[in-house]
């Protein structure tokens, strides 16, 4: 599959929402934090901001959804507009049931690793799901150092999606930049989320297509 580049909003102005997502457009998803001050310590939106952001843009919305009780509100956010749901294992109670209940409303259904999770207890659960994303750093806040520690577990998770033949994509999040956008390509990763890179830049739109270049070549 080509590289797929999701600019994440965290970094964009919240003020000017609705701009911010326009300024990428030609970009895959637009990446959407959505953090509840317990799961990380980082508040941002909720629902309601979903659903008019997936009114003010043609861009699928990737939610990545960085709060407790996900089984909860997961298919909530389906419901606000978003094509992609990704939740925390760490946090949900019932992975299997709600990556069900996520498809079955009619989004991808997706679950997030935080770096010190490691992806061998999930195995069997990887075909119940539309994408794996592993953090390349602690969630919570944009603009930190890439983890490259977690390189391994890019490398372990693309063999097991190998092994099983599965249709999966692997995101990465966190740090993804011009720097290490290559070695998480190597590693297997298909999918690159990236807020400070893409809303730091001065022409948004322009870094998208240069970080997919750089991924595919
Ligand atoms: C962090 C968020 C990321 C964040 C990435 O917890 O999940 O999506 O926006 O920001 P950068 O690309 O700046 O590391
Ligand atoms: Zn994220």
């Amino acid at each position: 599959m080509a590289a797929q580049i999701n600019p994440s909003i965290l970094s964009a102005d919240f003020a000017r929402l609705a701009d911010e997502a326009r300024a990428v457009e030609g970009a895959d998803w637009l990446h959407v934090d959505v953090m509840d001050n317990h799961f990380v310590p980082n508040l941002t939106l909720g629902v309601p901001v979903v659903e008019s952001l997936a009114r003010a843009t043609g861009t699928p919305l990737d939610c990545h959804l960085m709060i407790e009780d996900p089984d909860r509100w997961a298919p909530q956010y389906v419901e606000a507009g978003a094509s992609s749901v990704t939740f925390h294992v760490e946090a949900a109670a019932a992975p299997v049931r709600l990556a069900r209940e996520i498809r079955a409303k009619g989004a991808r259904a997706s679950m997030a690793l935080k770096p010190a999770t490691p992806i061998e207890p999930y195995e069997d659960l990887l075909p119940e799901l539309d994408m794996l994303l592993i953090m390349t750093v602690e969630p919570g806040f944009g603009g930190q150092a890439f983890l490259d520690i977690m390189l391994p577990k890019i490398r372990r998770t693309r063999e097991l999606i190998g092994k099983h033949g599965l249709e999966l994509w692997l995101q990465v999040d966190g740090g993804v930049s011009a720097s290490t956008i290559e070695r998480c390509a190597d590693a297997g990763a298909d999918v690159f989320v990236a807020g400070s890179a893409v809303y730091g830049a001065k022409d948004p739109a322009e870094a998208v297509r240069a970080l997919r270049n750089q991924a595919d070549a």
